[in-house]
């Protein structure tokens, strides 16, 4: 379905209007200005054109209330532009505290997403409808960028960091998801689709796919056989390491006086390049694990240190079958999402 001008892909989220409005209006004085421009151009050619060969034009002052004017009234009109384009901007790159999550790794040439509940997709995303999803991307190689034109989601997914980005669909069915960035020889055939479901359609498609562990319990099981626990605690709870238990979403206390979010990208960082930012307390006896562990697996790390972070509240993320893959050893107070 197209929407009444066919200038805009179709709008299937809550950000489509605020995008497009925005374009609107930038087009819209682009216009005004192009014709005003253009119209006294031609109107002044006209009325001041040279009338006799020898004619010599009277000289002109400058004006200086003309050109206060000239130069308050653009400015006036770009503050309108950066500060709404900043609104829409805050908007979309600030997700919602109780979204569902979605892990996004990028790889030439193709989408690999998994759910928190541990269903994993290639090329395809189903969402339900009306429900904020936050996406937590990253990337194995180069640059790509994740693109469905009609939600207005467009976010570069850079390699060595996370990119996270939010929306909520409006409108049930399967729409584009595009790579946006030149990224190598199959570029134009890194796409997809996001396919949004009533809620009810979408919690039987979950339930239908549940083969797959979460990417928490897979991190858990990384988190031991990595040897993590050994100084992290079986549990987290720390020990020669500092406490992961609860640490998602605070502050940390760094040996430099400083102090740090810890959220993906910290978590991240602090495994691939451990002394980066060291924890007040705690010497720099931690290896790094760069090269040791792909995309997929800090992901699945860091979801395990962020189900440690939930005990005991209730999460947002539906689990379809309620412990199918706890481990014989897991405490009892931990709560896998
Ligand atoms: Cu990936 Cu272009």
């Amino acid at each position: 379905m197209q929407s009444w001008i066919p200038l805009t892909p179709e709008r299937a989220s809550t950000f489509s209007w605020s995008v497009d409005a925005l374009y609107f209006y930038l087009s819209g004085v682009t216009l005004f200005f192009t014709l005003l421009i253009s119209g006294v151009l031609i109107f002044f050619v006209i009325r001041y054109r040279r009338r006799t060969p020898y004619e010599i034009p009277r000289p002109i002052a400058g004006s200086h209330k003309l050109e206060t004017l000239w130069t308050v009234i653009p400015f006036l009109i770009a503050m309108t532009m950066f500060a709404w384009g900043a609104r829409v901007y805050f908007d979309q790159y600030k997700p919602p505290e109780n979204a569902m999550e979605v892990y996004v790794v990028a790889k030439q040439w193709m989408w690999k997403l998994q759910h928190a509940t541990g269903q994993r997709e290639i090329n395809e995303l189903h969402v339900p409808v009306g429900r904020k999803i936050k996406l937590i991307m990253t990337t194995e190689d180069v640059i790509h960028d994740f693109f469905v034109p009609a939600f207005r989601t467009k976010a570069d997914v850079v390699p060595g960091r996370y990119v996270t980005i939010w929306f909520e669909a409006t409108k049930t069915g399967r729409y584009h998801l595009l790579c946006a960035e030149y990224c190598g020889m199959n570029h134009s055939g890194m796409t997809g689709s996001v396919i949004v479901m009533e809620p009810r359609e979408f919690d039987d498609w979950l339930s239908g796919n549940t083969n797959n562990m979460t990417p928490a319990t897979a991190g858990q099981q990384l988190f031991q056989t990595l040897g993590c626990a050994s100084c992290h605690g079986a549990n987290g709870e720390g020990g020669r390491g500092p406490t992961l238990a609860g640490i998602f979403g605070n502050m940390a206390q760094l040996q430099n006086g400083q102090s740090v979010r810890v959220d993906e990208g910290y978590i991240r960082e602090s495994i691939i390049n451990p002394q980066a930012k060291l924890v007040v307390g705690f010497g720099p006896i931690m290896p790094t694990f760069q090269g040791q562990v792909s995309e997929d697996q800090l992901v699945q790390l860091i979801a395990y240190i962020k189900s440690l972070h939930t005990t005991g509240e209730t999460t947002p993320t539906r689990a379809p079958n309620p412990s199918p893959t706890v481990q014989p050893g897991a405490s009892p107070t931990r709560n896998i999402k």
